[in-house]
Order: C-alpha cells, then structure tokens, then sequence
C-alpha cells in the first residue's frame, strides 16, 4: 500500500454502487484503480456500512478514510435520506463507519459538498474566484456552494419548490430518463431552476455533474439562463475525491 503523507482515501455512497479509491491530494487524481461494490438493497445504515469497509479493505488502506452520504450530515448525524434507505434518518454515522472501519480519522459529508470541494480545486471551478455552485443531476439532484474553496455545507437546493414543485422531481437526469424527455425539453425545466438559484445566490460560475454531464456538449448550449455553466471534469471520481480532501483536513459538517 503507497503511504505518502499526500495520499488520502475516499468513498463516495451512491445509490447504484459504493466507489472507493486513493487519492493524491497533490493532483486531485486517483492512484491505481477505482474499485465499486454494488449498493446493497435495502441500502441499509448497516448494509452500506460493509459494502465501505470491503471497499476499504480491497486496498488494504489503514489510514483514515472520508465518506460521502446522498443526505444532510450534521453533528455527525444523517438527518435526512431522499434518495436512500429510510432507515439513515437519525443514524450516528461516526459510529456506524467506526465499527466497520475500526478506529481511524473519518470525515463523513454529504455527496454533492464533496464533488463541490473536488470540482472547485481541481476540476471545473479551478482559479475561479468569488462563489461558485456545483449541482449533480442524477436520481435527485445535489448542490454544494463554495466560496473562494470554502463550503457551505448541506444546502440541498434540489429540494428548493421552483414553480410549484421540488427542483429535482422536475431537473434530476432521473427525471429526464422516466418521462422520456428530450434534452429540449428536460434543459427547459433545468433552465427554470438555474434561474431561480442565480436570483437568490448570483454564483460566478455553475458547474454541472452527474452522470449526463459526459453528454453536456448536447445540452449546456441549450440552457437559457444567465450564469455561465459548465460540465464536472473529474466524471465519475469526483466525490471521491472531495471525501479524500475532507479527511484530510479533519472536516466535519
Ligand atoms: C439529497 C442530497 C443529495 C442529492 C444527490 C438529494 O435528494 O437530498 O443530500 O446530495 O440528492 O445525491
């Protein structure tokens, strides 16, 4: 196992699979491989739990690891599961990871705040100044907002009521796929929601990821709204890498 004081791990729990690896902190890039291990159904507290350790284990790292959660985590606790295993709702999460993982630093964060804190450094947001909004478009949709590197954690703008409804039971790429929109049609609801969180925020630049953001030459010209958007460029590592950078610096939201 490399051991380098720049090498951190992370994992990044998604609702289809649970991907770890480890990350330079240097270059933001993965070291070796990404391994994944498919999200148990029910993504139970204690399910998911197992699936990080063997993700973990996979590379023999004894180091501490940082951890991404689809939910708002405070206080070490995860107060909400949109798009998980209803059972998270009030988990400790330092003590559920700690009985899997032993006893190591952890950092424990939401999915999109990582992503955000990856994209902002080393990805898209990079040398961008001022406040920055990254958003995933998957099964729901995740938002982070930095500024100048810091987050703000845990805005969960997905579930901001734009027009009557929650932004992302009408812009998530899961959305787009179950109605069968076109990318005319879906960027039309995506610009309505873009429009409402620049007139509250007014961020410099938003940066778009999620698994549709590998297809944005087909979509972000379409978009009406004001700010500048741009696609993810860490793809598929981002919140990996976000939740390396988050035990790094001993983060916790
Ligand atoms: C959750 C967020 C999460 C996003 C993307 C939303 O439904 O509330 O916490 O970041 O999905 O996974």
């Amino acid at each position: 196992m490399p051991d380098a004081t720049n090498l951190s791990f992370g994992v990044d729990v998604g609702g289809s699979g649970i991907k770890g690896g480890i990350i330079d902190l240097d270059t933001g890039e993965m070291v070796g491989d990404r391994h994944k291990v498919l999200t148990p159904q029910p993504s139970t507290p204690e399910a998911v739990a197992a699936g990080v350790a063997e993700v973990v284990e996979h590379f023999d790292w004894t180091g501490p690891v940082g951890i991404t959660l689809p939910g708002v985590v405070t206080d070490g606790t995860m107060r909400t599961a949109a798009n998980i295993d209803k059972g998270w709702i009030g988990t400790d999460v330092y003590q559920l990871f700690g009985t899997t993982l032993g006893d190591r630093r952890l950092s424990v964060l939401n999915d999109a705040d990582a992503a955000g804190m990856a994209e902002d450094r080393f990805g898209g947001g990079a040398g961008v100044d001022g406040v920055v909004m990254l958003l995933t478009l998957g099964t729901g949709i995740g938002s982070a907002i930095l500024i100048n590197g810091t987050l703000v954690p845990n805005t969960e703008l997905g579930h901001m009521i734009i027009h009557g409804k929650e932004a992302e039971h009408q812009a998530s790429s899961k959305v787009k796929e179950d109605k069968g929109w076109s990318y005319e049609k879906w960027t039309h609801k995506l610009s309505r929601v873009l429009e409402a969180y620049e007139a509250l925020f007014w961020p410099k630049l938003f940066i778009v990821g999620g698994g549709i953001s590998r297809k944005s030459d087909k979509w972000i010209p379409l978009l009406t709204n004001s700010t500048p958007v741009v696609p993810a460029t860490l793809r598929n590592t981002a919140g990996i890498v976000g939740a390396a950078m988050a035990v790094d610096t001993g983060l916790r939201t």
